[in-house]
Formats: structure tokens, sequence, C-alpha cells
């Protein structure tokens, strides 16, 4: 583990929800604990791929740097760092994309979803920024890269494209592998065929990891469920109370099984009491130690500013490096 290098980044779109909690920031904490090297972006250049209020935005860099903290990302043991304060994941990017043809860009899902919800009005960036994805991971010559299901295209693209600079200009890079995080997709809870996302306009459909017990408990017994009343696990069929057994394992570190034998006997309703106090327990911490952080802006600085120093002492002889091999 001493010889993996780890990249991962979020973006700055909000305060970070019960999803993005379980599914990558819990596996995060573990992974600076087992490996010397790993290095946590604040993702603000992907977060302009859509619109943004540039007041809006700001804040949300520091509400997600005070995320990440109060969930236990230690500066100590990674790099946090916000991704353009590293001029060089911008540069690289421009490199790579002179290196990547334009169907294999449009041949991502993801890519066909986002520009279809924009109305055919997505930006270039929006095309393009799974090229500056592989310029962030490429920069640090990562070997490991964190990513959930909906990530795994994106990752063989950076693979790919790791892959085409070495033949063309010479061995260089590693061509990254995917560390898949084990957790099941957390689904909207409104709509429990999609997942939880920050995008979701829906009230009520995502439960922030700084709500309020009150909230918390709202949502939940708010949650869309079906006809019947008992607690089983049947993604397919029964999508809704499926996700809060998925929610409710991941929460206590209870197998599925585990969690719905324990649930026999109570009907759904008295089950999203019992979901909601787990998850209001778990994240009662989380969010006293964010109120503290965002009491202290200037500490959050520091920590960005430090983050940034080291991370750029890691990219610039890789990016000179690249310089030279592509003949600038
Ligand atoms: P969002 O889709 O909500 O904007 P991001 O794209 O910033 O979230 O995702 C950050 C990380 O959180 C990624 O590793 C992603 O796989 C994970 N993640 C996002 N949504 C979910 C979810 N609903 N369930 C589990 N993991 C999620
Ligand atoms: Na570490």
């Amino acid at each position: 583990n001493g010889l993996k290098r780890i990249f991962s980044g979020i973006q700055p779109s909000g305060i970070p929800h019960l999803g993005n909690y379980l599914g990558a920031l819990t596996s995060w904490v573990k992974l600076q604990e087992e490996c010397s090297c790993v290095l946590y972006s604040i993702a603000d250049l992907h977060s302009l791929t859509i619109p943004r209020e540039p007041a809006a935005l700001r804040a949300s860099i520091l509400d997600v740097t005070a995320v990440l903290l109060a969930c236990g990302i230690n500066p100590q043991k990674c790099l946090l760092f916000q991704q353009s304060q590293v001029s060089e994941h911008a540069e690289l990017g421009w490199i790579l994309e002179c290196l990547t043809s334009v169907p294999r860009l449009q041949h991502l899902p993801q890519w066909k979803v986002k520009n279809a919800s924009q109305m055919n009005e997505g930006t270039v960036g929006l095309f393009t920024y799974p090229v500056l994805q592989a310029a962030d991971i490429l920069l640090y010559k990562s070997t490991h890269v964190p990513v959930g299901e909906d990530q795994v295209q994106h990752l063989e693209l950076t693979r790919d494209i790791a892959r085409h600079f070495n033949k063309k200009y010479g061995e260089f890079f590693p061509v990254p592998k995917a560390i898949l995080t084990p957790m099941k997709k957390v689904r909207s809870l409104r709509d429990p065929t999609s997942k939880m996302s920050k995008s979701d306009p829906q009230k009520l459909a995502t439960v922030s990891i700084t709500d309020s017990p009150e909230e918390i408990l709202l949502k939940i017994r708010k949650a869309v469920t079906d006809f019947m009343s008992e607690v089983t696990y049947d993604p397919d069929r029964r999508p809704g109370v499926s996700n809060l057994v998925t929610i409710h394992s991941a929460i206590t570190g209870l197998s599925v099984e585990e969690v719905v034998h324990q649930s026999v006997g109570l009907d759904t309703a008295r089950y999203k009491t019992v979901v909601a106090e787990a998850v209001i327990a778990k994240l009662a911490p989380v969010r006293s130690e964010f109120k503290r952080l965002k009491e202290d802006g200037g500490y959050l600085e520091k920590i960005l500013r430090t983050g940034a120093e080291k991370a750029k002492a890691l990219a610039a002889p890789v990016y000179a490096e690249v310089k030279r091999l592509v003949g600038f």
C-alpha cells in the first residue's frame, strides 16, 4: 500500500448527501489510513459544467471542505485540496483532449443522459469533463481510483488515454485501476428508481449530511414505499423499502439479511422511524463538527492552501515531464 497512489474527487455542488457519505466518504476515510499517498480534490472546475452562481459556488467549496473534515478526512493523512488551485489540472486536461476522439466521448452514457437533461444545450465543458477527470488522475501518476459504479466508464476512458499517451510518447503514466466501492447506490427517497443526487430538485428526496434530526426524520418518514407493510429486501419489485434497508445496513454495518431479520414484525411506518434514528445517531457528530468548522473560515482556507501547495509539488514535475515528452 506504500506504492499505491490514490486519487478521488467530489464536486462542490451543495452539501454532500447520504449517498456520497455511504458510497464514497466513508471509504475515503478508510483509504487515508491504509495508504501513504492519497489525494482528495474538491472538483470546482468540474462543478462549472453546470451553471453556478459565483457566491453559491464559493460557499459550496467551503461547505464541502468542512463536510469532508467533519466526516473524518484528516489532512495529516491525505492531501485535501481545491482543484482550480493547481493549474496543471487544466493544462494537462488540454493535452489529453488533443489525444481523445469526439466519438469516444459521445459514446459515454453520462454524456447522453446529461446532455439530454440540458435539452441539448450542454456546454463543451460538460462534453469534455471526463477528459479533465483523466487529467486529475494522471497528473499524480495515480495507480488506484475509488469509484462508484456510475464512474466505471470514465475510469475506462482514463485508462485508454493513459495507454494512448504511453504508446505515442513512451511508457510514462501508470494505467490506474478502480477500487470499486462495495456500497449499493443510495436511491432518491422520492423516486427510488433513480439515485440520490445533489442535483435532484425534489424537496425531501435527499438527506444532506448536515440535516437536523427533525429534517432527517421527516424525509425518511415521507420516503416513497409501497402498499405492502412488511420489511423485505427486493430492489426490483420493492425499490422504496429496499432502499431503506440498504441505508440501514450501510449505517449500522450489519448485512442486509441481518437488518431484515431484525425488522421482522415491524410495519414500514415503524421501520422508517428505526432507520431515521440510526441515520440521525450516525450523522449527529458529523453535523456538530461541521458547525464548529464552519465558524472558522480562515482555518478551512488554510487547509485548502496547504493542500494545494503539497498537490502542486507532486503535480509540477509530472507536468514538466509531460511538456517535454510532447515537444513543448
Ligand atoms: P452527485 O451525483 O450527488 O452530484 P458526485 O458526482 O459529486 O455526487 O459524487 C461523489 C461521489 O459520491 C462519487 O464517488 C459517487 O459515486 C458517490 N455517490 C454519488 N451519489 C451516490 C449515491 N446515490 N449512492 C452512493 N454513492 C453515491
Ligand atoms: Na495516508
